[in-house]
């Protein structure tokens, strides 16, 4: 077995809030085990530049309660190659890295998969994504900070919605995972959730606003995930003006949802997350990712978190449809 000495971190992907509290745990659990922690800045693009820096106990001081990354993120389209992936795992080598935690997604999970088969690699996954659209475990880090701050916003919504007796779409992010759609859409009230993996329901919509109104409702809220890039609300939007007369306003809450304190579910899971995966490596697992399962953070292969999960849960839009009446 490898003795492990050294151990990398990066983060990967779209950020999240929480990562500092996972980046502090692992920091910390690896000088309290007598290792040497590396920050790897900007992802795969700054390992791929040799970017590293050792860390120690202060490099993670006061950060834990501040959304982002310190060590930032990239999307790094170039790791899809192979040759880039042994470039990668040679700079490992040369930088004595014996063992790589990755912060981040389903993709930046399929990176370290990869680079653990073709290289031997050790890789620890933390899940790291708003979205919480990750096979294999029920939570990634961020999630519930972000839900919050879509939540603060449409109760702002709902405020001028009702004064002017407006319908407002509200878009939130997620890409094609409903998870943050159907949450918000259950916290706040809203009258019908839009998420990407069908057509547009525009009869449900028109007459879950309807229905409302005659009972002498005057404003209503439709909750929109972004679909494969921001603006399905606008097509929201215009159907229903098309269709049924109906004059929606759209707002689009984009990347405020991605920043600001993480809540503290956030860096409760974030922090045994960082101690977790620090824990694993030194007891000798080679591919693995903390994960969350009913309610306990645990440790489950690489190879169940490499995919999407279909999170549509259709009690939660059931839940949306009957409290809205
Ligand atoms: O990190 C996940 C996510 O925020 C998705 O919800 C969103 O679709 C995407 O990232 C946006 O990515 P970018 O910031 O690169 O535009």
């Amino acid at each position: 077995m490898t003795q492990i000495k050294n151990i990398g971190i990066l983060c990967s992907g779209g950020d999240s809030p929480g990562m500092n509290c996972a980046i502090r745990a692992v920091v910390r659990t690896a000088i309290n085990n007598g290792l040497q922690p590396y920050g790897i800045v900007r992802g795969y693009q700054g390992l791929l530049e040799g970017n590293f820096i050792p860390m120690n106990a202060s490099s993670v001081g006061n950060i834990l309660q501040h959304g982002g990354t310190i060590l930032q993120t990239s999307r790094c389209k170039e790791f899809h190659e192979p040759d880039i992936r042994k470039e990668a795992a040679h700079i490992l080598r040369r930088k004595k890295i014996d063992a790589l935690v990755v912060i981040g997604g389903d993709g930046s999970f399929n990176g370290a998969w990869a680079l653990h088969e073709e290289h031997k690699v050790i890789v620890a996954g933390i899940p790291g994504t708003i979205d919480n659209d990750i096979s294999g475990t029920d939570y990634t880090i961020g999630f519930d900070t972000a839900v919050q701050t879509a939540v603060d916003a449409v109760d702002k919504i709902r405020d001028t919605a009702h004064s002017h007796a407006r319908t407002f779409i509200v878009e939130v992010m997620g890409r094609r995972s409903p998870a943050i759609a159907l949450h918000v859409g259950v916290c706040t009230g809203a009258e019908n959730v839009i998420y990407p993996k069908d057509e547009i329901d525009f009869d449900s919509i028109a007459s879950d606003i309807k229905r409302g109104m005659s009972r002498g409702k005057n404003s209503s809220i439709i909750i929109c995930a972004e679909g494969n890039k921001p603006g399905l609300a606008y097509e929201a939007q215009k159907g229903l003006k098309e269709k049924f007369g109906i004059d929606a306003h759209v707002c689009i809450l984009g990347h405020i949802q991605r920043g600001g304190n993480p809540s503290a579910i956030d860096r409760f899971i974030a922090s045994k997350m960082g101690y977790r995966a620090v824990s694993e490596i030194l007891a000798g697992k080679q591919a693995f990712v903390t994960a969350y399962i009913k309610g306990e953070v645990t440790s489950v292969p690489l190879q169940e978190c490499l995919k999407k999960k279909d999170e549509y849960l259709p009690q939660n839009m059931e839940l949306v449809k009957t409290l809205s009446i």
